[in-house]
């Protein structure tokens, strides 16, 4: 049956790195895979076609495809908006709206890359680590939420942490079933010595550590999982945390493997259909000249293919194909280095497909 996937490329680098996306899927349709693309506004391209981030039409489009596949959302031009119709919140809002609580940000060093780290090569070498970040929750999310005037004419800001159990049971259990088919290791990230949220996330994990008896769980407080990450990132497999401290963990893991330009994401409901999209961000400032990374891209397909699409044989592909590429020593701007050879984005998409 044809698999219908919505196609939001939002801002910046999003419509190139998106389109050489959609080349490798294309590609992958002359070869048998049954698909109907849609395409549909998010982000300040929305707010300047339709006024909102987020409008009812793409929400439509992406209730009803099996797969989404992102870009980028936001932009310079956007950042004086007031904050509830910025093009993140139309990134928040599908996140939220489609229920896609569980973010799975794997990062994997490409032995080709290891120099392009700017970690010493030994410290990352065979790198190969899960982090699944809790994405429709905690702050994020929290109420109440705002910036108020106080009696003194002072204005304060504020934000709330919160998680239920069920929330943090949800997240928990992707990230053991996936512990256990990999090497068995999770490490919960908290910061239980100080938030009585994630003291209750830290107590919920290690219950639930009673139904994954052959997973070995440890928990580890952000700010040294920040330090560790940097310092031996190679103990870790899989990582679960809350969305604010994934968002930023997998920005720092990001640059173990070379480049965030590199990693790519899936973000899933309970029954698995799924948003995938790089993890970097729109990148203004390099936009349109042809010069992003499209892989972190790419390597969203391929997760889209494995995860949704049940297409594993399409998605090692995909992976194969990125390697392969990479072996050729064929670079963008961000993981070049001497000796190899620099391309422009849509080079790099021709050369993945050639390689397929
Ligand atoms: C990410 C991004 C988003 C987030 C922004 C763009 C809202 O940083 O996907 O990591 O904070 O979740
Ligand atoms: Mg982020």
């Amino acid at each position: 049956m044809t698999k219908k996937i919505a196609v939001l490329a939002g801002d910046g680098i999003g419509p190139e790195i998106v389109a050489e996306a959609v080349k490798v899927l294309n590609a992958l349709e002359k070869d048998g895979l049954d698909i109907e693309l849609e395409y549909g506004l998010i982000g300040g391209a929305a707010y300047d076609e339709a006024g909102t981030p987020l409008p009812e039409e793409t929400l439509v489009i992406s209730k009803s495809a099996d797969a989404i596949l992102l870009g980028a959302v936001g932009g310079y031009k956007w950042e004086s908006l007031d904050i509830s119709v910025r093009p993140e919140k139309g990134l928040l809002g599908i996140r939220s709206a489609l229920n896609l609580f569980a973010n799975l940000r794997p990062a994997i060093l490409y032995p080709q890359l290891a120099d392009a780290s700017t970690l010493k090569s030994e410290v990352v070498a065979g790198l190969d680590l899960m982090i699944v970040r809790e994405l429709t929750g905690g702050i994020y999310f929290g109420q109440p939420r705002g910036v108020r005037v106080l009696d003194n004419g002072e204005k304060e800001g504020f934000n709330t942490l919160v998680y239920r159990e069920s929330e943090i049971r949800r997240i928990g259990k992707v990230a053991f079933d996936i512990a256990r088919k990999r090497q068995g290791r999770l490490c919960s990230v908290d910061k239980a010595n100080v938030l009585e949220c994630t003291e209750l996330w830290r107590e919920t994990m290690t219950e639930l550590a009673g139904d994954y008896t052959d997973v070995d769980l440890s928990h580890m407080y952000v700010d040294n999982a920040a330090m560790q990450l940097v310092r031996a990132p190679k103990q870790f497999d899989v990582m679960v945390t809350t969305n604010m401290f994934g968002d930023i963990l997998s920005d720092c893991a990001s640059m173990l493997t070379g480049s965030i330009g590199m990693l790519p994401s899936a973000s899933l409901d309970e029954s698995g259909k799924g948003m995938y999209e790089p993890i970097h961000g729109s990148a203004p400032d390099i936009a349109g000249q042809n010069i992003a990374n499209p892989l972190a891209t790419i390597l969203s397909v391929a997760m889209m293919l494995r995860y949704t699409l049940d297409e594993s044989l399409m998605a090692n592909r995909i992976e194969n194909a990125v390697e392969k590429v990479l072996e050729q020593g064929i670079r963008t701007a961000d993981i070049y280095s001497e000796g190899t050879t620099k391309v422009g984005t849509s080079e790099m998409g021709d050369a993945v497909i050639a390689a397929l």
